[in-house]
């Protein structure tokens, strides 16, 4: 295979997560620079394959050690993993934000020494705020931050999947706690407490919620539960009391704005002649970091495909109406 060929190949196999494709062209690629004489370029790959190998096989093996009861297939279904990348530096915060998930990171990586003051650290989070306001990114961060995996669990997937049985499925969630130090992001939570109007069971969701709130309180495990929900009104006072912190998450306001798009666009940055942040300052107003991000990945590839002197105001501007009214 030539070069570019494999290069191609390489990225289409990361994309599909094909961990022993993405190896293998990995290696030919390898044999490919020690064919062609450099030797020490390949000897660098190869290491860095075998460190990657290792790393990969320990990410996937952590699903399989759980060890709780005979009941790994099915927590290998419950739970999604991912595999935390970003840190706090990666993150647009408001202070006060960013002051919650400090002191939650700094209260358990002093666990010893608040535990010798009779002081149990902060573990349950309560995160609220709007879709793309960095809700799943702050579970993700925590979890980086401490060198913990996360976990996902969907709570409107366990019950449709499982209905009937989804309380025993919870409280395998919750025993899993207890033998897998973790986060735990019990993510689009509201999506149990508003979807009583659909063809789901009414009986069912209760129980389930009333199920999580007695599991929730009663849990003593040394994991890191998150529940995030775009919607704090549907939560009632019950739940809210069982969480030690509860943060709120909102949409960039205008220096905010600015500080993403020059984020998002700084590979660009060379190419921008015009003002960027009178730009985007007002004209962005109600978006999420999420459409942010997204806005400018369009206007990245719009470089890549089309050259770099497409990166026009009104190419930016476009972009910002479209995200905001798509149906335009
Ligand atoms: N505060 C932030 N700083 C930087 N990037 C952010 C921030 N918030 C969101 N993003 C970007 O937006 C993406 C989506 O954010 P995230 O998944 O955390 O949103 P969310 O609040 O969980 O939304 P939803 O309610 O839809 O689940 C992130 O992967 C990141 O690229
Ligand atoms: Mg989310």
């Amino acid at each position: 295979m030539e070069a570019a060929q494999q290069l191609k190949t390489l990225i289409k196999s990361f994309a599909e997560g094909d961990d022993a494709h993405f190896y293998a062209v990995a290696m030919q690629m390898a044999a490919a620079e020690a064919r062609n004489g450099n030797q020490k370029l390949a000897d660098d790959l190869v290491r860095t394959i075998d460190q990657a190998k290792s790393k990969t096989h320990q990410a996937n093996g952590l699903l399989k050690k759980l060890p709780v009861n005979g009941a790994q297939k099915d927590l290998n279904e419950l739970l999604d993993l991912i595999k935390p990348h970003v840190t706090l530096s990666n993150m647009i915060l408001e202070d006060s934000i960013k002051q919650g998930l400090v002191r939650l990171i700094e209260e358990q990586k002093k666990i010893d020494l608040l535990l010798r003051h009779g002081l149990a650290p902060r573990r349950k989070l309560l995160l609220v705020g709007p879709p793309g306001s960095g809700k799943t990114m702050s579970a993700s961060v925590i979890a980086a931050e401490l060198g913990l995996t996360v976990f996902v669990i969907r709570l409107d997937g366990l019950i449709s999947r499982y209905m009937g049985e989804s309380i025993s499925k919870l409280r395998l969630i919750f025993d899993s706690m207890k033998q897998f130090k973790a986060v735990y992001l019990f993510d689009e939570f509201d999506s149990i407490a508003t979807s009583r109007t659909d063809s789901n069971d009414v009986g069912e969701i209760k129980r389930v919620l009333n199920s999580f709130l007695l599991e929730i309180e009663k849990d003593q495990s040394d994991s890191i539960i998150v529940a995030a929900t775009n919607l704090p009104q549907a939560l009632d006072t019950a739940l809210l009391r069982r969480f030690d912190d509860i943060i709120k998450f909102s949409l960039p306001n205008s220096p905010q704005i600015v500080e993403a798009f020059e984020e998002g666009l700084k590979v660009l940055e060379h190419l921008i002649y015009f003002n960027l942040a009178s730009t985007v300052r007002e004209r962005a107003e109600g978006l999420s970091y999420d459409d942010i991000f997204h806005i400018c990945a369009e206007l990245v590839k719009e470089s890549i495909l089309y050259g770099d002197s497409q990166i026009t105001k009104e190419l930016l501007v476009h972009y910002i109406d479209k995200r905001k009214s798509p149906f335009k």
